[in-house]
């Protein structure tokens, strides 16, 4: 889960480079460099740490390049530590590469090129790819590319140069994203459109199999026995503005501030004649009221937007929702049936496990339904449906604007499989359908006042460890606040359902632990009050974070964080807007890199 880039045209590439992977340097910031054709050799600048530590400094140094064709890395690591050696470009004076995803037979292929004595520098998997093409060159790239990507086993999206061909780049993938972008005599590459949007909106989508020549004015696609393919050229929806912080001190604050735009954007669109509409993928009513069971599979903050789901199709439609991990799925051998459907939720679409779990789903014959967030990405494709959602780029690596539109299709979805089956009327639809519509000004009400947010962070910054609870939806929606805050604060925090404490998790209550309390289900309040001021009464700070005006008190929480009301059931497409803003401060407080936690990328393409 690297980034690449590439450029030719007349333009010197150096800065467009630099530029282009800050763009995608959520996807792996270890280390990261560039590779030009200057003066007809190739020269390769690269260095450990993010481009503004590592690269930057290094080319301060090295000065102008006088280059129009280059290409570039920044690198998530998997074989070999982050240190200058392992990044990338990789290659000799004749062939350079960049590369996104593993190669799985590396070490097969390794041991086959010693033996035709090459000796290897990095520890990386990357340089058996750059040594095959070596070993394959003699003259024709189309040639040297076919025969070594036939004998590479895994992911890979490969950005190449050959110092023959100094006006060329070359590219090819398999499993791993890339795009050709089409500027005005000026082309490019890249893992995905983010890193482009400032240079054009014009690309191609680079599938399997596919090998794209690219010069200033143009790009030939053939495929890996050199015949010529056509394609189809595509625009872009994204804005640049969307790639950029706005003002925001951070990506992830923008983030979060886009939420209200971003559920009506999505939900909007789904709405004919007041009721949810899925007519866009073909998803009938029919094929609603047949499906045995609904599988929602995801990773991470995906997997939780899940949970809301299943929480509010299961009590609205009674029909059973199986909530999963897709690294767990795809690996249990799943009871899934070909009357199954299966909802497959990425905000990249194109995370590693959720993408082999889709082609289980689509091999054993369910119907599969892709929501996600990057248009063209592999599991839009491949899914026999797929509806979009439309929060734009969403850079931070924690996931808060995608999180928060998969939730709101939750709803969308339930309603409409609760109308399909009879377990609602219209009247009913359309009322609920309303009250979602009302949550974008509820979110906005959430992010006018930030200081509560920030005082709570405060408290938490200290601790060691902390524990979210709650009941219902309220417990599916700790799942996600946990998640947020661990990632980007490094404090330890789990999420549980606050009547399961009592079963072993409120002996690690001590004096001052902080215990975030979500309590948004009145139906449920009463016995959440209880379970907070069991671990209240054993020492923890108590952070309640409730609708306006419910009755909590002095013993049962230290800290109230009153929020809007809505129906009970929408209620965490609220309430996760402070869960959010707390690990958003918790994270500034400590000093840490908010949109880049350390160890993680955005976009998880391998498993
Ligand atoms: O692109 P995806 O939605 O498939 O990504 C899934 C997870 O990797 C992602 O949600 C991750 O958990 C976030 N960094 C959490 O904030």
């Amino acid at each position: 889960m690297c980034g690449i880039v590439g450029y030719t045209g007349r333009r010197e590439c150096r800065d467009i480079l630099v530029n282009s992977l800050k763009k995608l340097e959520y996807r792996g910031y270890d280390s990261a460099g560039i590779a030009v054709i200057e003066n007809g050799s190739i020269k390769t600048i690269k260095a450990k740490g993010k481009i503004s530590e590592g690269l930057e400094s290094k080319l301060a140094e090295t000065g102008k390049l006088d280059a129009v064709t280059g290409i570039g890395h920044t690198r998530w690591a998997t074989h070999g530590e982050p240190s200058d050696i392992n990044s990338h470009p990789i290659g000799n004076s004749r062939i350079t590469i960049v590369h996104n995803g593993i190669i799985e037979n590396y070490r097969k292929l390794k041991s086959f090129l010693i033996d035709k004595g090459y000796n290897f520098e990095s520890e990386t998997d990357t340089e058996t790819v750059a040594k095959l093409l070596d070993y394959y060159y003699t003259g024709n790239p189309i040639e040297a590319i076919s025969k070594a990507v036939t004998d590479i086993e895994g992911a890979y999206a490969l950005g190449i140069m050959f110092k023959d061909y100094p006006d060329m780049i070359y590219a090819v993938r398999k499993d791993s994203p890339l795009i050709v972008g089409s500027g005005n005599g000026e082309m490019f590459i890249a893992s995905d459109m983010t890193a482009l949007l400032e240079y054009t909106k014009e690309y191609y989508l680079l599938e399997t199999g596919e090998i794209a020549s690219i010069r200033a004015d143009g790009v030939s696609f053939c495929d890996l026995h050199g015949n010529k393919l056509t394609k189809q050229i595509q625009t872009a929806t994204w804005d640049v503005s969307e790639a950029e912080k706005g003002g925001f001190e951070h990506f992830m604050l923008k983030e979060i501030h886009e939420q209200p735009s971003a559920v009506k954007k999505t939900v909007s669109p789904r709405i004919k004649d007041g009721l949810p509409c899925f007519e866009e993928c073909g998803l009938t009513d029919e094929m609603l009221r047949n499906y045995h069971h609904i599988y929602i599979i995801a990773c991470g903050s995906a997997m939780h937007a899940g949970m809301i789901g299943k929480y509010i199709i299961e009590s609205l439609a009674r029909t059973p929702v199986i909530v999963d991990i897709a690294s767990e799925f795809r690996y249990r051998n799943p009871l899934l049936k070909s009357d199954d459907l299966v909802v497959i939720v990425s905000q990249s679409g194109e995370t590693a496990d959720t993408k082999a779990a889709l082609e289980l789903a689509n091999e054993v014959g369910a119907d599969t339904l892709a929501l996600v967030n990057v248009v063209g990405s592999s599991i839009a494709r491949e899914a026999k449906m797929v509806m979009y959602t439309y929060a734009g780029p969403e850079i931070s690596v924690a996931s808060t604007k995608a999180y928060m539109v998969q939730s709101a299709f939750m709803y969308l979805l339930a309603f409409r499989v609760s109308l399909a089956r009879g377990a609602i009327s219209e009247d009913e639809c359309r009322t609920l359908v309303k009250k979602l519509e009302e949550i974008p000004d509820l979110i906005s009400d959430c992010i006018s006042d930030l200081d509560p947010y920030r005082k709570a962070a405060s408290r938490l910054i200290g601790a060691d460890s902390l524990l979210y609870i709650g009941r219902g939806l309220d417990y599916a929606l700790s799942m996600e606040g946990s998640l947020k805050l661990k990632e980007i604060s490094y404090i330890h925090s789990e999420s549980y359902a606050a009547g399961e404490l009592k079963h072993g998790t409120i002996s690690l209550i001590d004096d001052g632990m902080p215990v975030i309390a979500v309590a948004t289900q009145r139906e449920l309040l009463a016995k959440t009050i209880s379970n907070m001021r069991e671990v209240k009464t054993r020492g923890a700070y108590v952070i309640a974070v409730c609708p306006k005006g419910t009755a909590i008190d002095a013993e049962s929480a230290d800290e109230i964080i009153e929020i809007p009301a809505a129906d009970d059931m929408l209620m965490p497409l609220v309430a996760v807007v402070p869960l959010q803003l707390i690990a958003y401060y918790a994270s500034v407080l400590r000093g840490n890199d908010v949109d880049k936690p350390r160890n993680l990328a955005k976009s998880v393409t391998v498993e």
